[in-house]
């Protein structure tokens, strides 16, 4: 039966085919390949290009669009605002965790008090302009690359739920997700209802294989984010390994199709955010959920060796 918003399980609310076929987060059935906004940054100094970007993923059947306010401080949640209207049923996933930090080394800074994290989740309402946010994930900073935590941001996550939970019950936010957690602090954090976890994660770099295979039997939606390596120098890119370029010779593909496509057929619970600044390969990366992988190929990538990438950034 279709839902009284016209969206169904095979196609989205405005009758695109799902790319990747259809996922649930928090509850809301989503195309499995989404797109991750972090990317939009790039663009700052041509809005209607971004615009047309975010616009082009509404058309390609994206429904799930991953954002922070620290993305270009404020810049990337402003053109979310501005591209998407309520009839393209777009899911709308934000962070907390971390602040704006205009000019840094790396444009962001700890944000982890509770009081702190409040004051994310007002600015992300007041940048996309909406009264709740739909999906907010805590993002920790135990582990993945980048900052780590120290002096008064050292937090314990039980305080830091204590806060998201009574932004969920004052309607504010949706649903809790988690960001670059570690299992112990996953299991933690399960009792009061976590919707997606958001660790670093690639065909080239999967420490976290037991997390994902918990949030697979506990019905939580996995979410890597960096899922081709990231744009970051020194972190392990799904470009640079031999069996992927292979594989996607093989197939007609590109090297990132087969990342992304690896990714999917890995495990059912595999939500895809890919962040491009590049309407081809935004094109590409939609396209990547037609790939089918058979059972030798899913094989010899599977033995691709994991590498780490608990690395600095900037
Ligand atoms: N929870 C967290 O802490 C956290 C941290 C980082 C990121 N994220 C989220 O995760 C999303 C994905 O991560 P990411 O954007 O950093 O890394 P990514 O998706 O792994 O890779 C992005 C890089 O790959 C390139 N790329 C994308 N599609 C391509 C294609 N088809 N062919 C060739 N190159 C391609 C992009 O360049 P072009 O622009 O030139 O295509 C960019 O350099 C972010 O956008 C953000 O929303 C979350």
């Amino acid at each position: 039966m279709t839902p009284l918003d016209g969206s169904s399980t095979d196609t989205t609310v405005t009758g695109v085919p799902r790319p990747g076929g259809p996922g649930v987060l928090a509850g809301t059935t989503i195309s499995r390949i989404g797109y991750g906004a972090m990317q939009l940054e790039r663009l700052h100094g041509d809005r209607s290009a971004a615009i047309a970007l975010l616009r082009l993923a509404v058309e390609l059947g994206v429904d799930h669009i991953d954002t922070a306010q620290f993305y270009g401080d404020g810049l990337v949640n402003g053109l979310i605002r501005d591209a998407l209207r309520p009839a393209d049923g777009v899911l709308v996933v934000s962070k907390v965790g971390a602040d704006p930090n205009p000019g840094g080394r790396i444009p962001l800074r700890a944000a982890q008090r509770p009081e702190q994290l409040r004051a994310s989740v007002e600015d992300n309402l007041r940048s996309l302009g909406v009264d709740r946010v739909p999906v907010v994930n805590l993002r920790r900073l135990d582990t993945g690359p980048g900052l780590r935590p120290e002096g008064d941001q050292l937090v314990d996550i039980d305080d830091q739920l204590a806060v998201m939970t009574a932004m969920r019950d004052e309607g504010k936010i949706g649903a809790i997700g988690l960001s670059s957690v570690t299992l112990d602090g996953l299991r933690r954090a399960m009792p009061v209802g976590i919707v997606c976890v958001q660790n670093a994660y690639s065909l080239v770099a999967r420490a976290d294989e037991d997390m994902l295979g918990l949030c697979l039997s506990e019905g939580i939606a996995w979410v890597p984010y960096f899922p081709l390596g990231g744009a970051f120098p020194g972190l392990p890119k799904v470009t640079g390994e031999p069996a992927v370029h292979a594989a996607a010779q093989s197939l007609g593909s590109t090297p990132s199709q087969v990342g992304l496509a690896w990714l999917l057929h890995h495990a059912p619970n595999v939500l895809l955010i890919p962040g491009t600044a590049d309407p081809d390969h935004l094109q590409a990366n939609v396209a990547a959920g037609t790939l089918a992988l058979d059972d030798a190929t899913l094989a010899t990538l599977d033995a691709v060796p994991t590498r780490s990438a608990d690395v600095p950034l900037g």
